[in-house]
């Protein structure tokens, strides 16, 4: 059986991601630093799957930390979700997003060389792309700057693996995510907002359940159907999938470079204003909401070419935009 190292695995992608993997008869070894995360979520892990996954609580920025606990746990392959991913805030603290997104992958990335840790998946982002110059937006599409702080750490994180894997002979995918958002069936891990959601979903349940007064909606005057912004929202159970299909591809040596990237989305746009009626559908009640200016730093539309991940990792998405919203209704109205 082999074993699988999930950084960042009591998080709200990482703990689907542990999930699938159990299911697919991995071991696990999660590392979290529950910076963002709750250790209960270890447990809704076990009730989902049955299976208690090893947990370690370390933070990925102490090099010797990370090299005591390869030297004790013979690892597999490596799910590297841990990270800071709040796009405003890594404005506000840069020096902060370098040193743990880039600094702890620099220190994963070392102790797989000098162990021939041979399969590493990587969580990346559509974000590098910027707003894409063609939709639906492919693998090809051109890196653009990065319009913050974190998207940056995604980019010199992708070329950081690529460097890697060509000198040491290393094998890699980056997963390029388009919008993650619903909760697991069970109802039982889900998003798990600490303060003031900065991302749609989680404002608008959280408005749906009174905890919010109205959402703002940022903008609706973008080149769009109904001027409010298009961004692809992808089930977290569909997008858990893609990375075991992902490992595997690693594990079968299928993969036809050193490094590979995939964009996995829907494949289909939505606006803020559809989500919303899709919502209130899927809520069975209307939704409180005001149109504000636009948020500094968003782009217009984003929507993911799926044809090869579709082709190349055999993986397609299977739940609906509706599935998402309802499943991310039933968890708020758990929490
Ligand atoms: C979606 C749409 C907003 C909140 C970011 C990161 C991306 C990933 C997901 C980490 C936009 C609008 C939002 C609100 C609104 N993060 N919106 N009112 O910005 O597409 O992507 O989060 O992995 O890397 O870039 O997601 O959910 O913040 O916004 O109108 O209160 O909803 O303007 O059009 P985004 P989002």
């Amino acid at each position: 059986m082999k074993k699988i190292l999930v950084t960042g695995g009591l998080g709200f992608i990482g703990s689907h991601t542990v999930v699938e993997l159990q299911n697919k008869g991995f071991e696990v070894v999660i590392i979290d630093d529950l910076s963002n995360s709750k250790i209960d979520v270890l447990e809704k892990i076990t009730e989902i799957t049955g299976i208690k996954p090893l947990f370690h609580k370390i933070d990925l920025r102490v090099k010797a930390d990370v090299t005591s606990f390869f030297d004790t746990n013979k690892i597999d392959g490596v799910i590297h979700f841990a990270a800071f991913k709040a796009v405003g805030e890594s404005i506000q603290k840069p020096l902060a997003y370098y040193e743990n997104n880039i600094g702890s992958l620099v220190y994963l990335l070392q102790e797989m060389k000098n162990r021939s840790i041979d399969h590493f998946i990587f969580s990346s982002s559509c974000t590098i792309y910027g707003q894409a110059d063609a939709l639906p937006i492919n693998e090809n599409a051109p890196i653009k700057k990065a319009e913050s702080t974190y998207g940056n750490t995604k980019q010199i994180g992708e070329e950081i693996i690529a460097e890697s894997c060509k000198a040491y002979n290393m094998n890699a995918i980056a997963l390029r995510y388009f919008n993650p958002i619903g909760a697991h069936e069970s109802i039982k891990i889900g998003e798990l907002p600490i303060g003031v959601p900065q991302n749609l979903i989680p404002f608008i349940t959280q408005t749906a359940a009174g905890l919010r007064k109205e959402l703002s909606v940022f903008g609706a005057d973008y080149d769009t159907s109904d001027g409010t912004a298009v961004r692809d929202y992808i089930h977290v159970v569909d997008l858990a999938k893609a990375h075991i299909a992902a490992l595997e591809r690693l594990i079968n040596k299928k993969n036809k470079a050193n490094f590979e990237f995939f964009n996995v989305g829907t494949g289909i746009g939505s606006s803020v204003l559809e989500v919303i009626t899709a919502f209130e559908k899927a809520a069975g009640k209307p939704l409180n909401y005001k149109i504000v200016d636009r948020r500094e730093g968003d782009i217009t539309a984003a929507y993911a070419d799926t044809t090869t991940a579709n082709k190349e990792l055999n993986w397609k998405t299977e739940k609906s935009l509706d599935e998402a919203l309802a499943a991310a209704w039933k968890w708020q109205q758990q929490q």
